[in-house]
């Protein structure tokens, strides 16, 4: 019984060989494949959304692409996610939306992170395993002058309108104050070590 079962499955990875594109070179347990992962997921979500910001930035001013963030930013992560096979999430200590709080794992590594720049160090993205999956954290710096009309100081980079929308749809909002180059948040992917590649 067994045997048979074992032909039916050699058969049938076989069959799906000829038909299919040929297995990936890496391994897919490796830690790599999945660092791999994490940069290529990060970078295309990121770029994704940064050039739709822009846009609406540019089409519609600051209170537009502030609506068009309230409203899309993250059902764009979840249609890469989609994508990619993988969870993707933006994180902060100091977040706006409340899905993006940040949890103790989350922390701990944006404190690591800090630590290291305090010392003059960088902040390098890392991988992290947790019961059958890899977490993939990168950091997301306040990375142009543009992101503080929404990020930075209420009082001066902030315009009251903008104020008064983020006041309303974000009660709890944490996410002001900041100066370009401070560390904002990351990017937190999960991906399932059985993912087939
Ligand atoms: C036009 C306003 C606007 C600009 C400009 C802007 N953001 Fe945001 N940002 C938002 C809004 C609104 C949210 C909450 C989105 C949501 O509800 O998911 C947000 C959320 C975030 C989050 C997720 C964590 C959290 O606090 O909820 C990060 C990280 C972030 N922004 C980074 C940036 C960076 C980096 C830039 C510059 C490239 C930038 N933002 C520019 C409005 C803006």
């Amino acid at each position: 019984m067994m045997r048979k079962y074992v032909v039916f499955l050699f058969l049938l990875i076989l069959g799906c060989g000829k038909t299919e594109a040929p297995f990936p070179k890496v391994s897919v347990t490796h830690p790599k494949t999945f660092q791999q992962l994490g940069d290529s997921v990060t970078t295309t979500t990121q770029t994704a959304l940064v050039r739709t910001l822009l846009k609406h930035l540019e089409d519609g001013g600051p209170t537009k692409a502030a609506v068009f963030c309230t409203v899309n930013a993250i059902p764009i992560t979840d249609s890469l996610a989609t994508h990619f096979q993988v969870q993707v999430r933006r994180i902060s200590d100091k977040n706006r939306n409340p899905k993006n709080k940040a949890d103790e794992n989350d922390l701990a590594v944006m404190e690591q992170w800090s630590k290291s720049l305090q010392k003059g160090g960088n902040a390098q993205p890392l991988l992290r395993e947790d019961s059958g999956q890899y977490l993939y954290f990168k950091p997301i710096f306040l990375g142009m002058p543009t992101c503080l009309q929404c990020h930075g100081n209420p009082e001066t980079d902030i315009n009251p309108e903008v104020r008064a929308l983020l006041a309303e749809k974000y009660p709890a909002d944490q996410a002001t104050g900041y100066k370009v180059g401070d560390l904002r948040g990351a990017w937190k992917i999960t991906m399932s070590k059985r993912r087939a590649l």
